[in-house]
């Protein structure tokens, strides 16, 4: 049965999550604000899961109508297919969102919802009184001007939780947003790449994943897997195929570097949790220190911006320092996301390209300083081999 899918993107980031798709071999791609939709069957919903790194979820359409009264909200959502979705004992909790639309009360929208389910699964299952002992099955309505969207959850905890970041620093970015920094740079796993104000590592940890082909979703579980409808072993199969299209860690050269010492090891540590400390070497140095291995690199980085860590002093010396890495090594690439409003000053150039993302709720640009892409006889160039090691520099 064909599935109407909608994988939800944070803003800005629908052209990321609409590419990752595209290159899993989803078709048909619907972009709208916030979301991509598609359609695909009980395997590509295990597929996009595992798979999408910068999605924040993947949802499944039950319908979409247009309703200006509480009469229309209910008889839209109690006409769709719930008996089909929804077994006997199904727990199902409602989320609810509303943007211009005339039904603004989110709250009296999620209890039209939740009776108008209800009433169907009463006229399917013929009984009355549900239960809502077993697996759950989360449902979100959102009203866009008065467009009704009905949705069931497929991912459960949100997907930028991968399963490897258990210990948290300061400001730490999501992995998702870490995923499409590194996607929208232009790093190719046989260059070299460092991120030399780690922090947690996310940045670097995504970069191996992505660096060796490893599903971001790998290590943990979806709520589609205790669906009554979905195969058994959907899951288990698209983690086996996902097993066997991985790519070699020890190909993969990752520096993480942070001034604290704190930051390296909890790095080294998250390397650790996620399977590619292999890939991945670790130092505690500060950005002045940071020296390149290899030619042709890509530095992704998310430093302080002022605002939750770093003093302005301390921030605008470490942009200073950035711009002079790049200086003194001009062919890589540099890639850092800031909402310092001064930051191409500091740096000493204005960015090749900049790009508007939001981390968190905070307004950000990501400046990108290309430079040369490798020859392609150097492209097989390597560094020299590094090992997992937390070192000093
Ligand atoms: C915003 S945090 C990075 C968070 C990281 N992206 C994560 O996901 O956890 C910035 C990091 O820069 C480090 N830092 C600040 N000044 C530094 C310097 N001069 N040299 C190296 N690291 C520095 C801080 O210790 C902090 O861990």
């Amino acid at each position: 049965m064909p599935y109407t899918l909608m994988a939800t993107a944070p803003l800005g980031l629908e052209a990321v999550v609409t590419r990752e798709l595209e290159s899993l071999g989803f078709g048909g791609l619907t972009v709208e604000n916030g979301r991509v939709l598609y359609q695909t069957d009980a395997a590509g919903i295990c597929r996009s899961n595992l798979w999408l790194r910068t999605a924040d979820r993947v949802m499944l359409v039950v319908g979409q109508f247009t309703a200006t009264t509480f009469d229309e909200l209910f008889e839209g959502t109690k006409a769709l297919p719930w008996a089909e979705l929804l077994p006997r004992d199904a727990r199902f909790p409602i989320e609810g969102r509303s943007v211009k639309s005339q039904l603004s009360s989110v709250p009296a929208c999620q209890s039209i919802v939740k009776r108008a389910i209800v009433a169907s699964l009463e006229e399917s299952y013929g009984q009355r009184w549900f239960e809502e002992s077993g697996d759950s099955y989360a449902i979100e309505v959102s009203l866009q001007k008065d467009a009704v969207t009905i949705a069931l959850d497929t991912s459960g905890q949100g997907l930028h939780k991968r399963g490897y970041r258990t210990l948290t620093g300061p400001a730490p970015l999501k992995e998702t947003l870490a995923a499409a920094l590194i996607l929208l740079s232009r790093w190719a796993p046989h260059r070299p790449f460092a991120d030399p104000l780690c922090g947690t590592g996310t940045i670097a940890v995504e970069a191996a994943l992505i660096g060796a082909n490893i599903a971001p979703g790998h290590a943990r579980t979806f709520a589609c897997e205790s669906f009554a409808w979905m195969p058994a072993n959907a899951m288990e199969t698209a983690k086996r195929e996902a097993f066997e299209l991985r790519r070699p860690l020890a190909d993969i050269h990752i520096h993480a570097s942070d001034i604290d010492t704190e930051a390296a090891r909890l790095t080294a540590r998250h390397a650790e949790l996620a399977g590619v400390s292999d890939a991945i070497r670790v130092t505690r140095a500060s950005l002045a220190q940071f020296s390149a291995q290899g030619e042709y690199g890509c530095i992704v980085t998310n430093p302080p911006y002022g605002e939750r860590m770093g003093s302005e002093k301390e921030v605008r010396t470490l942009y200073k320092d950035l711009g002079r890495v790049a200086e003194q090594n001009p062919t890589w690439s540099v890639f850092t996301i800031t909402s310092h409003p001064a930051f191409e000053r500091l740096f000493g150039r204005r960015a090749d390209k900049n790009r508007k993302l939001y981390n968190g709720r905070i307004e950000c640009h990501f400046y990108q300083y290309l430079g040369p892409l490798p020859p392609r006889k150097k492209a097989e160039a390597r560094p020299e081999r590094i090992t997992g090691e937390l070192e000093d520099m």
